[in-house]
């Protein structure tokens, strides 16, 4: 089985991302918009590696006390083998660390694939935003994981 690295993005895989990206959703994010998240101090923009090729990425934002889950997508041919877990419990740990203490999300009503895999990882259905995306024409779920700790500056038991 593959051994797979996990680590920052970095501009040079924008291209490989935009890739992936241009896989994965009928709408996708340009390349340039890409850019603009791998290369911003807010956005957390994570990258999963075998043998240095890219195959697969999420990016996620905390402010104040609320993460977001912005993207996350897998190279169709490494899909079902974890990676989609992987990537969301990393952006979910940095979440944690800048502070969240919930993370939100939103999701394509028909994308069961992304939906089960949210499940999975503890996000619950918290609303919905009707005929929010295009290409087709379908309502976003957003969904939620309340966070346990997140960084906590509660020192009463110091
Ligand atoms: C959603 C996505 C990131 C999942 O990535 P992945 O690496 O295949 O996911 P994993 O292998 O980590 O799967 C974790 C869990 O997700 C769920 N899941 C993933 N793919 C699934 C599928 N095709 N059908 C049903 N459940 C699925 C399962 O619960 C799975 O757990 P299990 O393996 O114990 O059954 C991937 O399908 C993808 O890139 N899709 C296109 C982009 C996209 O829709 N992104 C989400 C936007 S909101």
């Amino acid at each position: 089985m593959s051994e797979f690295l996990l680590r920052p993005s970095r501009t040079c895989d924008v291209d490989e991302m935009s890739d992936i990206e241009q896989a994965s959703f009928s709408v996708p994010w340009s390349r340039e918009s890409i850019r603009q998240a791998v290369t911003s101090d807010k956005v957390y923009s994570v990258c999963a590696l075998e043998n240095g090729k890219v195959v697969g990425y999420g990016m996620s934002l905390t402010a104040a006390d609320e993460g977001e889950i912005l993207n996350v997508a897998v190279s169709p041919e490494y899909r079902r083998r974890g990676l989609g877990e992987k990537i969301l419990s990393d952006m979910l740990r940095m979440c944690a660390e800048r502070g969240a203490r919930a993370v939100y999300l939103e999701v394509r009503e028909s994308n069961a694939p992304a939906a089960s895999l949210y499940v999975k990882t503890g996000f619950t259905v918290a609303g919905r935003r009707k005929n929010y995306y295009k290409y087709p024409t379908e309502d976003a779920v957003i969904m939620v994981k309340l966070l346990p700790g997140g960084d906590d500056n509660d020192n009463s038991c110091d």
